[in-house]
């Protein structure tokens, strides 16, 4: 297969083609959309989605056999959600909806922030790698992908993205809740508490660093996510727990396409940097393996340890207030704790520097 178009403009990787229905969130006009069958289409797919596949079978044809030079984070390091599925339909039932309204809530803010991936500075690419990279996923970070899932995640102009359809969906199936006004400032209060990690590469310099820091980050979220669709549609589509199961699930359901194309451009780029050979700051070069992986296996150590914690912090973060609207609130904390997933991430990452595997 070498008909396959590899270079696209960024209009064409932000269109979305025409849909026969929006896709209406409570009473936000959201991207994307369904066909005439009914079909939902997940936005600028259009050709985003064959060029993301064009991209993986060059890099298969070019690096080895299919899926060999492809990343891939093995599902045994997603961290279950927190509270789990059972905590979660528990607390509904027993009348205690506030701390479910603060997760979705923050699962809603957090989406928002994906917007972020549209300000990482990219570094002069053709000038700094050693192999060419025309026609790559790489290639194509700075013309369109960023902004692309920019977009997806937290809208763009009057459309609305993930961030208002988990809002849609926490409306549909908690009845239109009150949002407490301190969830935002609350969440950025704990999560400014993180330490600023050193650097990794200082041969490379500071935009490298980032760029490959913030793709790796955002991978290993986007994939640990897939958790929270399968919780998100678990609890939100169960009619003992939802006032409106269908809306609700459905809106995940759609929330959780979209991210396919996430997962995919940023694997594909960061496995076509894995292939390359990276020029540093002072005239010689390293493999784009060693870089790609070590950040990945710090990252991997970084989000399996901490993410559990700050879903719990989070939670737990005026979990006993709420429950004295319960009839036996000590007894409900008491099943609640009884309810929680055991969890302990890989020994290993499997992107261990060589020296140390
Ligand atoms: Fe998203
Ligand atoms: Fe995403």
């Amino acid at each position: 297969m070498t008909s396959r178009q590899l270079v696209y403009t960024p209009q064409e990787l932000l269109s979305s083609g025409d849909y026969a229905e929006p896709l209406i969130a409570g009473t936000v006009r959201c991207h994307g959309g369904f066909d005439a069958d009914g079909t939902y289409r997940s936005p600028r797919t259009l050709h985003r989605a064959p060029a993301i596949l064009a991209w993986q079978e060059q890099l298969a044809r070019d690096f080895g056999g299919p899926g060999r030079a492809l990343i891939d984070i093995p599902r045994s390091f997603i961290p279950p959600q927190y509270p789990n599925v059972a905590q979660a339909k528990l607390l509904l039932k027993s009348g205690v909806s506030d701390p479910m309204v603060r997760a979705l809530t923050i699962i809603s803010i957090v989406e928002g922030f994906g917007a972020m991936i549209r300000d990482v500075q990219v570094p002069d690419l053709a000038a700094d790698l050693v192999e060419p990279i025309e026609g790559t996923a790489l290639a194509h970070l700075a013309g369109g992908l960023f902004e692309a899932h920019a977009r997806d995640e937290s809208g763009y102009r009057e459309e609305g993205g993930h961030k208002q359809m988990w809002e849609a969906a926490r409306d549909a199936a908690l009845e239109n809740p009150r949002i407490p006004g301190d969830v935002l400032m609350r969440l950025m209060g704990r999560r400014g508490q993180r330490g600023k990690a050193e650097p990794l590469f200082p041969e490379l310099g500071p935009k490298w660093e980032r760029m490959i820091a913030m793709m790796s980050q955002v991978l290993v979220i986007e994939i640990f996510a897939e958790s929270t669709f399968q919780w998100g549609i678990h609890v939100l589509s169960d009619p003992e727990v939802s006032a409106d199961p269908e809306t609700a699930g459905r809106m995940v359901g759609y929330i959780q396409a979209d991210e396919k194309p996430h997962v995919e451009y940023l694997r594909t780029a960061l496995s076509e940097l894995r292939a390359r050979t990276i020029r540093t700051v002072d005239g010689r070069t390293v493999s784009g393996a060693s870089v790609v992986d070590r950040m990945l296996h710090r990252i991997l150590r970084q989000l399996t340890a901490s993410r559990r914690a700050e879903q719990r912090d989070d939670l737990r973060d005026g979990l006993v207030e709420a429950m004295k609207v319960a009839a036996n609130p000590k007894a409900l904390l008491e099943e609640f704790d009884s309810l929680e997933s055991d969890w302990t991430p890989p020994a290993r990452t499997g992107f261990e520097p060589a020296a140390a595997a």
